[in-house]
């Protein structure tokens, strides 16, 4: 039936389906009953066609927060969560999940990602893509493939051998296609082996071939530079559109015998096929999915994914709350929910630490101190103090000008924190896709047909204190920020990677002093050169504007703070990463924490034993202070809802049911694979097969808390491993073990099977994990669990998947480091 409709199609028409019809949509071909498809990031939330705080979207916890869990079925209900917020939004596909692994913890994006293991990355996809997909939206996982790190990130070429492709860093893609059954793929920006990956063999084998995908490889965002070496590798589509290296360069192509009719023939054929799944071809088949979600799931998940990796009988607190905490840290009251990046969604509501605490105990007395700063650059300025110049209304005034100075397009925002992001606003006022055009000067539709030159932000701004302040612009390129008409700050900041990285998602900022009145308004007008953005590209613009938070003296705030610790029964001091360490665009420079905060942890904690760390970090810090402390809980990016989440975890009412994705380390110096910086353009994936805590085990360093580790409210025995005497080659090998809940509360434990080979041919890890699974047991209660161990936890590649004969050791227990039980398996 797919043939058919293809056939119906010229060359022309077909190719023209194979570059985006906008930046987010792909083309209509109305003659076969093809409608526009819809994109969206994603993927911890999903935030449609517009980044618009005028429409947020439920803002979930990011990828290493849900890994956590360790819970696929639970994996598969955020992926359902998502799809009902894909399709209020009118969305046809999700472009997540990600799951390239945590090589390094420097890279940019870990926070996107699951795990530093594939095999737990691989099954957390197929549960999210099976969510997704079961209410008629698709899943795209990316990066495909060997995107770990941001450094270089659209040039940088992969170097790693076939085993370790297959074994590490194809293996979650290969479950997401082969079990969660992913309708499309996104190709990466890097190289593998010398090929960019829109021009890689590897889509057409395993990706195709292997594997049997069916549906389209949708390239990165402006990832796809060549006409026919990705035409002809199996790229099938090219994002964003409309504009591409495909189009009439492609028709000629064909045309002259270059590419196949065939090749475009197939990929047509792929994207007809996407559309038939997603209920974008013929009939609306697609049955009505749930209605779209309200914030308990972002609580539930918050909480689900909390990690408490040390505990000495300070948590749970009773019921009631202490009587008076000290909340200290400035994450607690500006926290973060999301990493930065194209993940990054408006969020519907925003619950910090500071506010959850309040809520959940009104009768306790709360006192807060922000201790150190750890924000760098401009402050969204609060809606409540901002008047729209034009219309009256609380707000921001955004007008895009021509180099006359006439309105091209004009919107009434909400926040001071703007991104149009690939499409400027419409004329009239709403923002749409058709902008991009008319910024451009290339659509008649606005009278002039000129394009936009100059972007003006106008605001009647109402401080709430009096003094000498910081007023800050974040943008690249030049800005004039004004005051009251007098100009406040000149900026010209430059970022060589301003078109989709850090230039856009944290740009560079710089401020400047201000003296500000409580009460006593004034007018403040941002006017922003948009020819001066890096190659003038207008389509995509970000600006925020509002004022620093500086510590004019930080030894005296942290004093107070360890002063107010020091006369509360209890202190939370709560740490994190900000926009700018943990970003899409760029690594990180060093796993410390930002600022002071360390100091500020230790003066605490000196003041106060009863002290409670809460990490805001979507990648291991370091925590120089672990062993002075009471408890430390990970909260990861826990989504928008964090702040009851966290009150919900420190009173008990939800158990921190988390267990470390990936390992933490205590010094840098002991992590196995750092760095992530190209040596001449190549990232050599030197360490082969031993990935995370595999190339902790085999290095033999002893990490800060080990992959797998996690305390939860109660204690458990593991008994009675068994396993069958011998195994078939390529068969499943079943494990069961008893587990015991010591402890007086209910529970949850994850039940994590590794595997090992004392005589082996191989270069082996020392042991993997081979399966787990979650269980709950109530206090006393024994629960006997089944964990299947697949085939391929025992198989090796080789060529092709091979089995070594010989003696495989089960291990089992509660992390990669605490595995009471072994059992003995032959191979046969
Ligand atoms: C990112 C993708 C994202 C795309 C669209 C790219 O820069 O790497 O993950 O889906 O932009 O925003």
């Amino acid at each position: 039936m797919l043939d058919a409709l293809v056939a119906e199609l010229d060359l022309e028409q077909k190719v023209r389906l194979l570059t985006g019809g906008t930046f987010w949509g792909t083309h209509a071909e109305p003659s076969v009953g093809l409608r526009s498809m819809l994109m969206s990031d994603g993927p911890s939330g999903v935030r449609g066609e517009h980044w618009d705080e005028r429409d947020p979207s439920l803002n979930l916890p990011s990828a290493s927060a849900m890994a956590a869990t360790w819970d696929v079925a639970f994996a598969e209900r955020y992926g359902a969560v998502l799809a009902a917020q894909a399709r209020a939004k009118g969305v046809h596909a999700v472009l997540g999940p990600t799951i390239n692994l945590h090589r390094s913890p420097l890279g940019g994006r870990h926070f996107e990602c699951f795990s530093e293991d594939p095999l737990l990355s691989g099954a957390l996809a197929v549960g999210f893509v099976r969510g997704v997909q079961r209410h008629g939206v698709a899943a795209v996982p990316k990066h495909f493939v060997a995107n770990e790190s941001e450094t270089d990130r659209y040039t940088a070429d992969v170097r790693a051998d076939e085993r370790t492709l297959r074994e590490v860093y194809l293996a979650p893609f290969e479950m997401a296609v082969r079990e969660g059954g992913a309708w499309a793929v996104m190709s990466a920006y890097n190289s593998v082996n010398g090929a960019t990956m829109s021009e890689n063999d590897l889509l057409r084998d395993p990706l195709s071939a292997e594997w049997g995908f069916a549906g389209p490889v949708v390239s990165d965002w402006t990832a796809v530079h060549s006409t026919e070496a990705s035409a002809l590798a199996g790229q099938d589509l090219v994002m964003p559109g409309p504009d591409g290296p495909w189009g009439a360069a492609l028709v000629e192509a064909v045309r002259a015998g270059r590419v196949p009719e065939a090749v475009i023939d197939e990929k047509v054929r792929r994207i007809l096929w996407l559309a038939a799944k997603v209920g974008a071809l013929g009939e609306e088949t697609v049955a009505p999915t749930t209605p779209p979600p309200d914030g308990g799931f972002a609580r539930e998940a918050a909480a689900a994914g909390m990690v408490l990796v040390r505990n000495r009988d300070e948590l749970p607190w009773p019921s009631a709350g202490p009587r008076s905490i000290a909340v200290i840290g400035q994450a607690a009251e500006v926290a973060r929910t999301q990493g930065g990046g194209s993940a990054r969604v408006v969020p519907l509501a925003l619950v910090p630490p500071l506010q959850g605490l309040r809520e959940a105990l009104p009768a306790t007395e709360i006192r807060y101190e922000g201790g150190a700063v750890i924000t760098d650059g401009p402050l969204p300025l609060p809606l409540h103090t901002l008047t729209n110049p034009v219309t009256g209304e609380p707000g921001v005034r955004a007008r895009f000008l021509d180099a006359d100075g006439n309105e091209v397009a004009a919107e009434d925002r909400l926040s001071t924190d703007l991104l149009w992001f690939g499409g400027g606003p419409e004329p009239g006022g709403r923002s749409g896709s058709v902008g991009r055009d008319e910024l451009a000067g290339r659509s008649g539709s606005v009278g002039r047909g000129k394009p936009a030159v100059t972007l003006e932000l106008s605001t009647r701004y109402r401080p709430e204190t009096t003094g000498r302040t910081h007023i800050g612009v974040a943008s690249v390129g030049r800005s004039t920020v004004f005051v009251d008409d007098a100009v406040a700050l000149e900026a010209d900041l430059t970022d060589p990677d301003a078109i989709l990285g850090a230039g856009l998602f944290a740009p560079p900022s710089t401020s400047a002093p201000v003296h500000l009145t409580a009460d006593r308004p004034v007018l403040l007008r941002v006017v922003h050169d948009l020819t001066s953005r890096a190659g003038g590209r207008t389509s995509s613009v970000s600006l925020s504007f509002g004022l620093e938070v500086r510590a004019d003296d930080e030894d005296a705030e942290i004093a107070r703070a360890a002063e107010a610790a020091r006369t509360a029964e209890v202190a939370v001091v709560v740490v994190g990463t900000t926009a700018r360490v943990e970003s899409e665009g760029v690594d990180r420079t060093s796993l410390a924490l930002p600022g002071r905060q360390d100091e500020l942890v230790r003066a605490v904690a000196a003041a106060n034993p009863r002290t409670v760390v809460v990490v805001n970090a979507g990648a291991p810090v370091l925590m120089p202070w672990r062993d002075e402390v009471a408890a430390i809980l990970l909260t990861w990016f826990p989504g928008q809802d964090f702040g009851h989440a966290l009150a919900d975890v420190l009173l008990g009412v939800a158990e921190p049911g988390g267990r470390l994705p990936t390992t933490w380390p205590a010094d840098e110096a002991d992590v196995p694979v750092l760095s992530t910086r190209p040596v001449d353009g190549a990232l050599d994936y030197a360490e082969g097969v031993h990935v995370g805590h595999r190339g902790w085990l085999r290095a033999g360093r002893e990490p800060a808390y080990p992959f797998g580790h996690g305390l939860g409210y109660t204690t458990w025995r593991f008994d009675d491993l068994v396993v069958p005497e011998s195994v078939d080659a390529g068969g499943p090998l079943p494990v069961t073990v008893r587990v015991t809940n010591t402890g007086a509360r209910t529970g949850r434990q994850v039940v994590q099977v590794y595997l090992s080979r004392p005589e082996t041919e191989i270069d082996r890890p020392v042991r993997w994990l081979a399966g787990f699974a979650v269980v709950r047991a109530e206090a006393g209660e024994t629960v006997e669990v089944n964990v299947e161990v697949g085939a391929r936890a025992l198989a090796h590649w080789d060529g092709a998947w091979r089995y070594e004969p010989g003696a495989f050791l089960v291990h089992a227990g509660a992390s990669s480091t605490d595995l009471p039980l072994t059992g003995k398996v032959e191979a046969k």
